[in-house]
């Protein structure tokens, strides 16, 4: 069956009676001229029937916690909308835990992860309760220690591990392979375990966690990771009498950017996932654990587009045709750090003939700020809209203020309505935080 991942526009998306696309029920050109441009759009149809799936796709393991990898794309509305589903968050630091927590989400489905996390947000991830925190190496584990006692409580957690996996994926975003910066080693397990049985006594342990990369297409990964994970709890067992009962298996399930791309679905994921957990249980001999997954691109990526107004051109000597759009590597840094593809349309006029192939440049100053190289598009004019497709995920989440820009608005539309979910920022935004020291002041 197929999932809502696996479509390259928001499943809302269609041409409407004036020939122009629409999102949400919601004509992007008249949104353009509510909200202004660069404007990211998203579409919370899609966001709830990718939970769905999730949600279906589980259904017959009743041990699953479902947990949404903020790092995705992380607000207020987007948090309530993805709790209200059932979902619980992968969160990475203060910034986003705060962000969950007052989202009104409920913080004991909050698991805190990262490789060096502070210990003023390790005691406010124990202050607020969230209900796990996967400790990522030793220095974590005294430090968490510290703090849980000094609170005189008990902290639970899980060990990040890493499997010594590689996916195929940009080697950026790979983070399973055996000479990661994430994660403790196979060989350290034993001695975090010591450590928390013998002398940790503020510590609790239920389970592993690993996260082998992100844009993942290749199916075997995920079984791959749950044999290694299982194979470590049977180890435990073995060896300490320690029953642990919990796996948590990270993210990383890719998406479509393009029409090259095909993305497996969550269905047959889920089925796999599942198929090799009830078999490791039984080969293993352990307790069928719970288990995480934390998914963030697949959820979130393809219910967003960015909304450009295309500017200036140029054609130079080699052919090339640029056209510059009012946005770039600061709204979606993307392109830039990871050779990511995208598709678009021109909003105001997606149906006409594609007849140029043109590349899109930001507005940066900066070379290497392509946002899309040799597309083909209708003609293009001056003061087109571009549609710029699957940008939900890793575009506001990673964007800057390079040159001093202000960040984009976000929209939320849904039924023929449309919110405003996130404030464009204004120039004074900008300078908001400088200050001028009081011996450079004019008398
Ligand atoms: N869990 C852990 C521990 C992770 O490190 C990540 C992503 C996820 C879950 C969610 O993975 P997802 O389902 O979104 O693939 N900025 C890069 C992606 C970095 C992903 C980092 N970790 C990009 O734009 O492609």
């Amino acid at each position: 069956m197929n999932s809502a991942n696996q479509s390259l526009k928001p499943i809302s998306t269609r041409i409407n009676d004036s020939g122009h696309l629409e999102i949400g029920g919601i004509d992007l050109i008249e949104l353009v001229q509510k909200y202004d441009t660069p404007l990211y759009v998203l579409d919370e149809e899609t966001i709830r029937a990718v939970c769905n799936d999730y949600k279906k796709a589980f259904k017959s393991y009743s041990k699953i916690n479902m947990m949404y990898a903020s790092k995705a794309l992380c607000n207020l509305a987007v948090s309530k909308i993805i709790s209200d589903e059932g979902f619980g968050f992968d969160v990475v630091s203060a910034g986003e835990l705060y962000t969950v927590y007052k989202s009104g989400a409920d913080m004991s489905k909050v698991i805190f992860n990262g490789n060096n996390k502070s210990f003023d947000e390790l005691s406010l991830a124990i202050k607020l309760g969230v209900g796990r925190i996967s400790v990522d190496n030793f220095f974590e584990l005294s430090l968490l220690n510290e703090i849980a006692k000094s609170y005189n409580i008990n902290v639970d957690i899980l060990l990040r591990i890493t499997p010594g996996i590689e996916c195929h994926t940009h080697e950026y975003i790979q983070t399973g392979y055996l000479d990661s910066k994430f994660g403790f080693d196979l060989s350290q397990i034993d001695e975090a375990v010591e450590l928390i049985t013998e002398r940790y006594s503020n510590i609790r342990l239920h389970g592993f966690h690993a996260h082998v990369g992100s844009q993942i297409f290749e199916t075997s990964i995920f079984p791959d990771e749950i044999e290694i994970l299982i194979k470590e709890i049977a180890h435990v067992k073995k060896k300490y009498g320690l029953e642990l009962d919990e796996i948590n298996i990270g993210g990383g399930l890719g998406v479509k950017y393009t029409n090259d791309d095909n993305p497996p679905s969550i269905y047959d994921i889920a089925e796999l996932i599942i198929n090799k957990l009830l078999e490791c249980v039984d080969k293993y001999k352990v307790k069928s654990p719970y288990l995480y997954i934390e998914p963030g691109r697949s959820i979130i990526s393809c219910a967003g587009v960015t909304l450009y107004t295309i500017g200036s051109s140029k054609k130079v000597p080699d052919g090339t045709l640029y056209y510059a759009i009012d946005g770039g590597m600061a709204d979606n840094p993307r392109p830039s750090l990871y050779q990511a593809c995208y598709s678009a349309q021109l909003a105001n006029k997606p149906d006409s003939n594609a007849v140029n192939k043109v590349t899109i440049a930001g507005r940066y100053c900066e070379s290497g700020d392509i946002l899309i190289k040799d597309i083909n598009l209708p003609e293009i004019e001056e003061g087109d809209i571009l549609c710029v497709y699957n940008t939900g995920a890793y575009n506001y989440s990673m964007a800057s203020n390079y040159n001093r820009v202000p960040k984009s608005a976000m929209v939320l539309v849904n039924n023929s309505q449309s919110d405003i979910i996130v404030k464009r920022e204004t120039l004074d935004d900008i300078i908001s935080h400088d200050l001028i020291p009081g011996r450079l002041k004019d008398e």
